[in-house]
């Protein structure tokens, strides 16, 4: 499997882009730090590609495709892992966070699909794309409103996608909270309001939107790693990944 995985220089991106080279994958790792791409990609393995790419630029989308195409001899499957989500409430939202939301968690799953198309159509490949549970599982959280509207959009993106080109899968993954290990640490709450993090957290812990317990990253790969595999040749339109309820939620 050739693969390609978008926001693969930290957290889950980075965590399932080596998992799939050392499931046997060929990888592409993009994102725009890059040296963090190139340390990825010796956990990858051999053969592994650190290509930068900045998903809120069309141009930069193209090329790095291109680049990945021309470098794997193809592409099979693409995962989106780039995502953002700033803490902050929706009447303090301002249209530049609102745009950098939209434009990362949406637009570039966009513009980087339009790109990999026709490598992904020409193999019968498949794509899958990280959404999150306050997206459809959960009412949104206080704090992350903005998030999980673009979440949702996505969503809506992924589906959209499959009526439009039902020669590859397309793939919602609802991801619960999930822990990355020591070198794939989620950057997600870096630059938190700290202040804010103190209000809205213990309502998401009240409200049970944290289980307290996390998904280990290694069953979200095995997940992404068979999804993938069966590319366009079955049709799964979604699946969800969340940790399983401490004994005292059941
Ligand atoms: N961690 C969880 O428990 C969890 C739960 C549910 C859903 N998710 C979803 O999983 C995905 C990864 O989350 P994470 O926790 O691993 O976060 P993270 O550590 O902050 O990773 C985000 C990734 O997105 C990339 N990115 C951001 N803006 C980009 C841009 N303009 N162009 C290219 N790449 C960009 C970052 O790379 P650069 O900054 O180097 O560009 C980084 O590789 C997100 O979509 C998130 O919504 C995570």
């Amino acid at each position: 499997m050739r693969a390609v995985v978008v926001g693969a220089s930290s957290g889950l991106g980075r965590c399932i882009a080596v998992g799939l080279g050392q499931r046997g994958a060929e990888v592409a790792l993009m994102a725009r730090r890059v040296d963090r791409l190139v340390d990825a990609a010796k956990d990858a393995g051999p053969g592994s590609l650190a290509i930068a790419c900045d998903v809120t630029d069309t141009a930069s989308c193209r090329s790095a495709i291109d680049e990945a195409a021309a470098g794997l001899g193809g592409i099979d499957a693409l995962v989106y892992a780039a995502g953002v989500g700033s803490l902050v409430r929706l009447v303090d939202t301002d249209a530049d966070t609102w745009r950098q939301t939209f434009d990362t968690n949406v637009m570039g799953a966009s513009l980087i699909t339009a790109a990999a198309l026709p490598h992904l159509a020409a193999s019968s490949g498949a794509a899958a794309y990280l959404s999150s549970v306050s997206a459809s599982m959960t009412p949104p959280w206080p704090g992350l409103g903005a998030y999980a509207v673009t979440k949702a959009a996505l969503d809506k993106l992924v589906e959209a996608w499959r009526n439009e080109h039902s020669g590859v899968g397309f793939t919602r993954v609802v991801v619960g909270d999930c822990g990355g290990g020591a070198a794939g640490v989620s950057e997600f709450n870096v630059g938190w309001d700290g202040e804010l993090a103190a209000e809205v957290v213990p309502t998401w812990i009240a409200r049970r939107y944290l289980s307290g317990s996390l998904v280990e990253v290694d069953e979200l790969v095995n997940v992404i790693d068979t999804v993938l595999r069966c590319g366009a040749s079955a049709s799964i339109p979604s699946v969800a990944v969340v940790p399983r309820p401490p004994e005292e939620a059941r």
